[in-house]
């Protein structure tokens, strides 16, 4: 069996939050197509059509009516999004709202206090349970802050700027490394007063609404991923991933791929909407360990799950370090893929920060745990492709968190 063929996929996860939050913003309809098909994304449109914004679909496309924002008659359910809560935690802060957000098992394990914190320093009056879900936030008089985050996050930096939109004075918000700026490019993009320096992004209040839009959000290079990692370690496999966003804090994966030795060219690359898009092409070559340090972590934070699973296909030593975000991701991920992979026979040592892999090591079959995980379900069944046996997964259903098309799209490609 090998993986073959060509594949395009539904819009990035990321953008597709950040499109419906900012065209709730703005004035008049903004119609988005390829939007995300993954349930966290209809976490965030629930949430936002709570909040008084209108919203309906017109064919595969989605038309977002900006306008004002009221405060929801019940709990906004933020299910397994922690995108969804976080930055609507900042969004709604700025607009003034009174809410409460509550999650599934998982998200209300996840640490919020990282966001409150910079809401709390601008002013915003809230209650949690003790840093954890639910939160509760009260319609508060905001101001700018000057806030540097301890954290690379794109969802602490993103819910700064979110309420920065709605406090009095000019906003600042810094990181120790830069992680995704698809808030920056489309709030810069549709109007918003925002200059960005480096590791630092400083934004005004919204004098008025913001521009209205017509985007197409590009596929997702996290869920391309998996299918990349397939493609490189099923022997004869060759793959085309079309549209994949190529913004550079979102390719570390495709750098790590061939830094692994993985085949792959960049067919063609364009640009939209402020963003860059390529079409890809990566086949199987023999792979090699490398070392991915503190620095490489934010560009592959959402990619280390099936770094892990080629780095067992892998000829010599991987070691991940400066990764102790993902313990606090949708579940313990260090935790879940060492004890996976320690079930399928890997060679992995577990540390605090990251993981250290001895390749390459034949694979066999198990009974997995996802962790109700989209990405370790996805990146184990990628394992199950190179195991001597049956991977059985518990709650595989978990992928459609971001990929619901996932498992019949991965059947399509085997031949
Ligand atoms: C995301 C940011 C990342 C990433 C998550 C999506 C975003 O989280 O892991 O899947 O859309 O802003 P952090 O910013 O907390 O690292």
């Amino acid at each position: 069996m090998a993986i073959k063929g060509e594949i395009s996929f539904p819009g990035d996860k990321s953008i597709s939050h950040r499109a419906l939050m900012v065209a709730a913003l703005a004035d008049g309809d903004s119609r988005i197509s390829n939007l995300s098909t993954g349930a966290d994304v209809q976490s965030t449109r629930v949430c936002l059509e709570t909040c008084g914004i209108q919203i309906r679909d017109e064919g595969d496309d989605v038309i977002v009516t900006g306008g004002r924002f009221s405060d929801p008659a019940y709990p906004l359910d933020c299910g397994n999004s922690g995108t969804t809560i976080r930055l609507l935690l900042g969004l709604l802060a700025g607009q003034g709202i009174n809410a409460t957000l509550i999650g599934d098992e998982s998200l209300s394990f996840r640490p919020m206090n990282r966001i409150l914190d910079p809401l709390s320093q601008m002013g915003l009056k809230s209650e949690s349970n003790d840093g954890k879900l639910p939160v509760t936030i009260h319609q508060s008089y905001l101001k700018g802050i000057d806030y540097h985050s301890p954290v690379a996050s794109a969802q602490i930096k993103s819910a700064v700027l979110l309420a920065g939109l709605g406090a009095e004075g000019d906003s600042t918000v810094s990181e120790p490394i830069l992680s995704r700026d698809h808030t920056e490019i489309m709030l810069k993009g549709f109007g918003a007063n925002l200059t960005t320096n480096g590791l630092s992004s400083m934004i005004s209040a919204l004098t008025s609404p913001l521009s209205n839009f017509n985007l197409s959000v590009p596929g997702d290079p996290s869920t391309a991923a998996f299918f990349a990692a397939a493609a490189a370690i099923v022997s004869e496999s060759e793959i085309i991933l079309n549209s994949i966003l190529h913004n550079p804090t979102r390719i570390g994966f495709y750098g790590t791929l061939q830094r692994m030795g993985a085949g792959m060219e960049c067919l063609e690359t364009w640009a939209e909407a402020g963003e860059t898009i390529g079409k890809l092409k990566v086949f199987h070559q023999p792979l090699n360990g490398i070392t991915i340090t503190k620095d490489d972590v934010p560009g592959v934070i959402d990619e280390l799950p099936i770094i892990a699973i080629l780095a067992t296909q892998a000829d010599g030593k991987t070691e991940v370090r400066g990764a102790e975000e993902l313990r606090v991701k949708e579940c313990d991920r260090i935790h879940a893929v060492c004890k996976n992979l320690i079930k399928m026979g890997a060679v992995i040592e577990e540390l605090d920060d990251g993981f250290i892999i001895q390749g390459p090591t034949p694979l066999k079959d198990a009974e997995l745990k996802t962790f109700h995980d989209h990405r370790i379900a996805m990146a184990f069944t990628i394992a199950g492709l190179v195991s001597d046996g049956d991977v059985i997964l518990e709650y595989p259903e978990c992928a459609s968190v971001s990929y619901p098309e996932f498992y019949d799209e991965l059947e399509r490609l085997k031949q």
